[in-house]
């Protein structure tokens, strides 16, 4: 079958977050701005989920799931063909998303004043589950070498030393960098981290979305050592575009990590929705022919992103991402300061973006860029820009102009 990525669908009737007049007024400032934020695809999920998803509601009782085994062994067939990664059924816990995730492994494995490594500029919630929780965020701020994005291991060296520090969150694709972490970043991160008793919470909700020329390998595949010293994070929805439903599942290797892990979400009664197991078992099972055109289709859309950006956006940067549907633009040439500069694409480009300073240390000036939308709209955001820079082009760039 082939799918229409070109096809624009009316979202705004559907409780969508990303497409919300009212969230787009109150918080971009004017309820038609072009929705280009949050990480979701403007896209139909593939059609075998879609079919599933009806049979399912027609069959009309919805009471409580479970981890099935057809559920768990979709995952397992997955990772085993995609990543050549061999888990468990047993490793598998159930959450209802990657964020709940992250703070029920903070809350198992941290207490108050505990720290917590982040790479910045890095996915923004990763502060708020931080700090939320009464830990506090310690940066180990990511280097920007000649548009590529690289860790900086000699400040990780000494971050680990503290004994306070508990955890590294890995984010692995790197939202919003578009990094794809190679095998030897992965090694250096997991020795420092493991020689130095810090547990490594890879979130790899990104690790289906990777472009030609680059291999996403799952922290956990790389050796017993690092599985037993790590918790993988993985999910169908953002690769499937599910995230409405709900589903993720968290890969815990080390028996005693796993427990501490399941007697939380136990008591917390947290099982699979009607809905989460069966559009998982459909998008593993049947969504690959899918996705290989999706990948398709975004990487037209970074195409078509690197050449307007080099014939038509002078002075902008573009860091071409290896991994995700999330574009990353650095506007610093332009913009002396980065509040102007959302005020820029709010009030003149009319663009709603999620802008780099909220994404921590070294995102002050970027803008983030979620092109898993059809080209046409792409197009559109991309000219929005080029039309606003033309305007004020010449006279000062001030909150004013
Ligand atoms: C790196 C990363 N982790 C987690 C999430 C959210 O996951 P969930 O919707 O499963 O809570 C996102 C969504 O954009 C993300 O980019």
């Amino acid at each position: 079958m082939k799918y229409n990525f070109d096809e624009m669908i009316d979202r705004t009737t559907t409780d969508s977050i990303k497409w919300s007049p009212k969230h787009l007024k109150e918080n971009f400032g004017d309820e038609k701005s072009l929705p280009m934020w949050i990480a979701d695809m403007d896209f139909r999920a593939p059609q075998p989920v879609i079919d599933t998803l009806i049979k399912r509601a027609e069959h009309g009782i919805f009471g409580y799931g479970h981890q099935s085994e057809a559920f768990l062994d979709s995952l397992i067939a997955w990772q085993e063909r995609r990543n050549g990664w061999t888990i468990e059924r047993e490793w598998i816990l159930y959450t209802p998303g990657i964020i709940p995730a992250l703070n029920f492994i903070v809350q198992s494995f941290c207490i108050p004043g505990d720290k917590i490594i982040v790479q910045s500029p890095v996915y923004y919630p990763f502060y708020n589950i931080i700090q939320n929780n009464g830990c506090h965020v310690v940066e180990n701020k990511l280097k920007l070498k000649e548009l590529k994005y690289e860790m900086d291991f000699d400040q990780l060296e000494d971050l680990v030393k503290d004994s306070r520090t508990k955890l590294l969150f890995l984010c692995s694709p790197h939202n919003p960098t578009g990094r794809v972490w190679t095998h030897k970043e992965l090694i250096k991160l997991g020795r420092i981290c493991i020689d130095n008793d810090v547990m490594i919470v890879s979130d790899e909700i990104h690790s289906d979305l990777i472009y030609e020329g680059h291999t996403h390998i799952p922290f956990a595949k790389i050796s017993d050592e690092f599985a037993n010293h790590s918790i993988i994070c993985t999910s169908p929805t953002k690769t499937f575009n599910l995230a409405g439903l709900h589903v993720s599942n968290i890969i815990v290797k080390n028996r005693k990590n796993r427990n501490i892990l399941k007697h939380r979400l136990e008591t917390m009664d947290i099982d699979p929705g009607s809905f989460a197991t069966v559009a998982q078992i459909a998008a593993y099972n049947e969504g690959e022919e899918w996705l290989s055109q999706l990948l398709n289709y975004l990487q037209g859309n970074i195409e078509l992103i690197e050449s307007f950006v080099n014939k038509r956006l002078s002075g902008v940067k573009f860091i071409k991402p290896e991994g995700t549907y999330l574009a990353w633009l650095d506007f610093t040439e332009l913009f002396e300061n980065y509040k102007v500069l959302e005020q820029f694409m709010q009030s003149k480009a009319k663009l709603a973006l999620d802008e780099g300073y909220i994404f921590g240390s070294g995102g002050e000036g970027f803008e983030r860029i979620n092109f898993a939308c059809s080209r046409e709209l792409l197009k559109d955001a991309l000219e929005r820009i080029e039309k606003s820079i033309n305007l004020i082009r010449g006279t000062t760039i001030s909150p004013s102009s």
